[in-house]
């Protein structure tokens, strides 16, 4: 069903028939959250549902007799009143006064959407009555302080999906302070749920932590300039029976990168407040009078479906809404990556056989990663002289471009834009350009790197950079750009910002960043952009929107991956997620994982390699370059099915040893599917496997094929040849309701597992029997 914006007298109801979202205006002006949830029925008047006791400890509001605005649920909860909850706006007047009591004044409906401006947002398809999503606009205004205040919501036709944002307008005579503008808060009316959230660490990205809500704040945030791998902007609440499978959750994430808070108040009656927004901890933004402050936008999703539909909601989104064209629907190119293959030590001569061997065994893109500047040899130079190293490079970039081109192959460019090392050009130059407080010693990154963080907030430093990157992009006809960040900002202090503007460092620095990639992205149309920090130290819906694919981890160990990729796939599209199957030893963990088991992981998102090829056997480059035919099968499945989680890596079950991880991609018309099986440890005499699979068609009859890609011919279609197992065809409801158990030939014999030797994979190919994928 569309989108459909209901008004009755002071009433809203937002619904496009999976979700609904009531709203109604209380006498004194108050807008009060009736109702956020699975699609109900319209009522002309909803003031039955509201919730209006009043305690006797707590304050009764002036503006609305006999009310207390602690005890109601509010749209968006300003401080400075008797609502002594966290509040979503706290804003300050030039006497030093709080008290801002905002009131209903005026609403709009837009069809399609409004841009924010300066931010990465969802975006319409379509215009006019045609747009594929409509706007509520509700203005609050508080006259005598002064304050104007937008809330605008955005829901999207089919998706059980919202987008908020909100807009503050000083539209007093003198400056005021936003101290905090959270996009979106969310009154409920218990507290019965789980929070879920991503945590982890460098190399062990997005891991899922759930726990049962408690009484009083709790939630995860950033406060080091970007989204970070410390925590995903990512919250989740789910129904304590709910799952992967089944049951009631939703989730709240922003489409922003920097600093954020993601939190949960539980009040002392068990309802819950759910806000997400600007991390107000380092954070204040002065108004001149007329100036607006434009708050990221926040997107909420709701499931019915337990996890796999939260999911799959914001996949969906992401895809349509929010994704750059044409990478939403079509498949990455296979690229070949130098960094864990040569690190630093590289030059003309040599990338240019790498990629010649590359191609031939059918990779797609060489990707020159970080080495070819200034005169980067080691971790602590030249970042910011984006010149290619004529040692290295004599004639600069474009002769191994044009080379890699005429091989059929694209080229791609690792940049760290916004950084500096001590060691460059730059510095010397612009010593003012670090971001920083010049009287205090700086804090280097770690022991190897020492680099500083440009001012990302100054104009000037924003121009240089898209200026000298756009150049080498330009001249050397880069294809793709890998973007890192292996930092996070600290003394975030700009020279170029007055006292009194210091609070706003973090989020102009975040605005700088989107201001390059704009410049970058709008110069380069069909400019293919990777981003990276450190791994998945800034995945998140803000970056995605300029960058189609992430490098979710440097951890390229199969075994951590899964459980990555696993965490990543709640939130990010698995397409949008880039793995590379790298050589043995692993360098993070030393372990020596089957490349079977390698490809089998990296095959679920965008797929590549970081290894030589050069140094490879010709048993492993016929493997290889089988893998690379089937990516190539698969790739479109990946970017466009319905990705389901089956088993978690996180959940170990009695009997096994370690946790065993599935997922499993189905196209949209259900005819076809692929299954990803893992194990981390083989057991001996262990249950027998069963897996139950998810989102197929109960009536359509599926061929089921265990396929061994390092050793099947992709090209066989019949799927009848060496390195493919068929199994007997069986309907859908079989596969989900009874499931595939592994009893089949390679079957339990003297108790040996049918997941032989640790770190092991099975991969299987469903098609309709009338179908070939
Ligand atoms: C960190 C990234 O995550 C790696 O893939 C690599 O690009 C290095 N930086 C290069 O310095």
């Amino acid at each position: 069903m569309e989108t459909r914006i209901i008004t009755h007298d002071g009433q809203f109801h937002v619904t496009n028939g999976l979700v609904s979202h009531v709203i109604r205006i209380l006498p004194g002006g108050e807008p009060n959250t009736i109702y956020f949830g699975p699609a109900i029925h319209d009522r002309d008047d909803f003031s039955d549902l509201q919730e209006l006791a009043v305690r006797d400890t707590l304050q009764t509001d002036a503006g609305h007799p006999g009310l207390s605005l602690e005890q109601i649920r509010r749209e968006y909860p300003q401080g400075g009143s008797s609502d002594l909850r966290p509040c979503a706006l706290d804003v300050g007047d030039a006497a030093g006064s709080h008290a801002v009591k905002l009131a209903y004044d005026a609403y709009r409906i837009v069809s399609g959407k409004v841009p924010l401006d300066g931010l990465p947002s969802t975006f319409a398809n379509g215009t006019g009555d045609d747009a594929d999503c409509a706007t509520l606009e509700i203005d609050l205004a508080d006259a005598s302080f002064g304050l104007r205040v937008t809330l605008s919501e955005t829901m999207f036709d089919g998706l059980p999906v919202v987008a908020r944002s909100v807009r503050v307008t000083n539209v007093s005579h003198l400056p005021q302070t936003v101290e905090s503008a959270y996009s979106a808060s969310l009154d409920l009316p218990d507290a019965d749920w789980d929070m879920l959230t991503l945590t982890g660490a460098w190399a062990r990205e997005a891991h899922v932590e759930r726990t049962p809500l408690r009484t009083g704040l709790q939630g995860v945030s950033s406060i080091r300039g970007h989204s970070s791998q410390h925590a995903n902007p990512y919250l989740a609440l789910a129904r304590p029976n709910a799952d992967e499978m089944q049951g009631e959750a939703m989730a709240a994430t922003l489409v922003y990168s920097g600093n954020f808070d993601a939190s949960v108040f539980v009040d002392s009656y068990a309802r819950t407040r759910l806000r997400i927004g600007i991390n107000p901890e380092p954070f204040s933004w002065r108004l001149a009078p007329g100036e607006t402050f434009q708050t990221p936008e926040a997107i909420l999703a709701y499931s019915g479906a337990g996890f796999n539909g939260l999911s799959q909601a914001l996949h969906a989104l992401y895809r349509r809404n929010l994704i750059r064209r044409p990478w939403n629907a079509c498949r990455s190119p296979i690229v070949v990556n130098t960094w864990e293959a040569v690190h630093m030590a590289m030059d003309e001569t040599s990338l240019t056989a790498m990629a010649r061997s590359a191609k031939e065994l059918g990779m797609e893109m060489l990707v020159v990663d970080d080495g070819w500047f200034g005169h980067r040899d080691r971790a602590d130079s030249s970042l910011g002289d984006w010149f290619a190293d004529r040692r290295k490079f004599p004639n600069g970039l474009k002769p191994l471009a044009d080379a890699v081109h005429r091989m059929g192959m694209g080229f791609g460019l690792w940049f760290e834009p916004e950084m500096i090392s001590e060691d460059s050009d730059l510095y010397r130059t612009h010593p003012d350009w670090v971001l920083g407080d010049p009287r205090l010693p700086l804090h280097a990154l770690g022991v190897q790197r020492c680099q500083y963080v440009l001012d990302m907030t100054r104009p000037d430093v924003v121009a240089y950079l898209r200026r000298t990157i756009g150049d080498v992009i330009g001249k050397a006809g880069v294809d793709y750009i890998k973007w890192d960040m292996n930092r996070s900002l600290s003394e975030a202090y700009s020279r170029a910002l007055p006292p009194d503007r210091q609070g706003e460092v973090f989020h102009r620095y975040a605005l700088g960043y989107y201001r390059l990639l704009h410049g970058l992205a709008a110069r380069f149309p069909d400019l293919l952009i990777e981003s990276c920090a450190s791994g998945g130290a800034r995945v998140d819906a803000g970056t995605l929107a300029y960058a189609p694919q992430a490098w979710i981890s440097d951890d390229t160990d199969a075994l951590e991956r899964v459980k990555i990729q696993y965490g990543t796939s709640m939130m990010y599209p698995v397409g949008a997620c880039s793995n590379h199957v790298s050589a043995v030893p692993n360098e993070e963990t030393g372990r020596r994982l089957p490349l079977k088991m390698r490809g089998d992981v990296a095959l679920f998102g965008t797929f590549g390699y970081e290894l030589d090829p050069a140094l490879l056997d010709d048993g492993e480059c016929a493997r290889i370059s089988r893998q690379i035919d089937w990516s190539k099968r698969l790739g479109p499945l990946m970017r466009s099915g319905t990705f389901w989680r089956l088993r978690s890596p996180f959940a170990p079950r009695p009997g096994f040893d370690a946790a065993d991880a599935a997922w499993m991609v189905v196209s949209a018309d259900r005819r076809n599917a692929v299954v990803g099986w893992y194990r981390a440890l083989t057991g001996v005499n262990a249950p027998v496997p069963w897996l139950r699979l998810a989102g197929l068609d109960a009536d359509m009859r599926y061929a089921v094929t265990e396929v061994d890609t390092a050793v099947a011919d992709a090209g066989d279609t019949a799927m009848a040849g060496r390195g493919f197992t068929p199994w007997r065809p069986r309907y859908g409801d079989e596969l989900m309701h009874a499931g595939l158990p592994l009893t089949d030939r390679t079957t339990v014999t003297w108790g040996r597992d049918p997941f032989p030797g640790d770190g092991s994979s099975r991969l299987f190919i469903l098609t309709a029997v009338d179908a070939s994928l």
